[in-house]
């Protein structure tokens, strides 16, 4: 039996599924993934300086107008095929809960209504220095020029700084997040981890959580990322190819065009 018809046999087999997502699940939407060499962000950056808590504090600016730069860079993309085939198992019947490492909001904006953001968002502002929730204005979402640098905007509670509502290096994940992702993954009958290289702890334990409780796992990633467990599958190719045709093969979400994969 091949890789896709394992996958496929227990995709049908499933009632809980949890999808647990890296930046490869969005690379197809046009937004860099973190470690690929010739795409990646970081390729111009590095990453240990700019994601961090003690960059924001030696220049706010910098870091500030980086983020407000991915902001509109996820705003002008739209989910693609691999983000809209997980609403559409939702909608066939399946228990579907999203766990992802992503700040960009196209799962949501894809149709998926049970997101966890392990590592925040790009959405949300937080105040640096009481760490309450902040709002911005439509005029504090201006997109910095080239090479332009602007000022964070202040807290209204304390007149701290804010910052981006995501997780940097060093900082913990946000508590709840943790606790709803680790109980959606030790209840889940298959977890289906797309696009990440499995690098960044804790969220890397993940899919060994969902062996380990049973589950489960496939993995669709463009490298071979599996460990081989009896219950691990890995599908190699693009999570824009295999997500839809893994619903095609059961018979959920839209036939193909006439000219399209088998
Ligand atoms: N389809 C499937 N997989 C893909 C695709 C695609 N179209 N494009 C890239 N990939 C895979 C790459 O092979 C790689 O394994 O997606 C993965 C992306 O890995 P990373 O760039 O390391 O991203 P991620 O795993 O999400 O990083 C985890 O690290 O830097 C921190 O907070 C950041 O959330 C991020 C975390």
């Amino acid at each position: 039996m091949s890789n896709m018809q394992r996958a496929t046999e227990a995709l049908r087999a499933s009632k809980k599924v949890v999808f647990f997502t890296g930046a490869g699940i969005s690379a197809e939407s046009g937004i860099p993934t973190f470690r690929d060499k010739l795409t990646g962000l970081w390729t111009k950056h590095d990453p240990e300086r700019l994601e961090t808590a003690a960059a924001f504090r030696e220049n706010p600016a910098l870091i500030w107008s980086w983020y407000l730069w991915r902001r509109h860079q996820v705003g002008q993309a739209k989910p693609n095929a691999a983000h809209l085939a997980i609403p559409q198992l939702s909608n066939a019947g399946w228990e579907v809960s999203v766990v992802t490492q992503n700040i960009d909001d196209l799962h949501e904006r894809a149709g998926s209504s049970q997101v966890v953001h392990l590592h925040g968002s790009l959405m949300d502002v937080k105040c640096f220095a009481c760490h309450r929730p902040g709002k911005l204005t439509p005029a504090q979402l201006g997109i910095p020029e080239e090479g332009q640098l602007i000022e964070p905007p202040r807290c209204v509670r304390c007149n701290g700084k804010l910052r981006p509502g995501v997780v940097w290096f060093r900082e913990n994940l946000p508590e709840g997040a943790w606790r709803s992702a680790v109980r959606l993954v030790k209840n889940c009958d298959l977890l289906i981890s797309v696009g990440t290289s499995g690098v960044v702890m804790p969220a890397a334990d993940i899919p060994n959580m969902a062996l380990a409780a049973g589950a489960t796992v496939i993995h669709v990633n463009l490298e071979d990322v599996g460990l081989d467990a009896a219950d691990e599958i890995m599908l190699t190719g693009a999570a824009g190819v295999f997500l839809p045709a893994l619903l095609r093969a059961l018979g959920v979400g839209a036939p193909l065009p006439p000219d399209g994969l088998t």
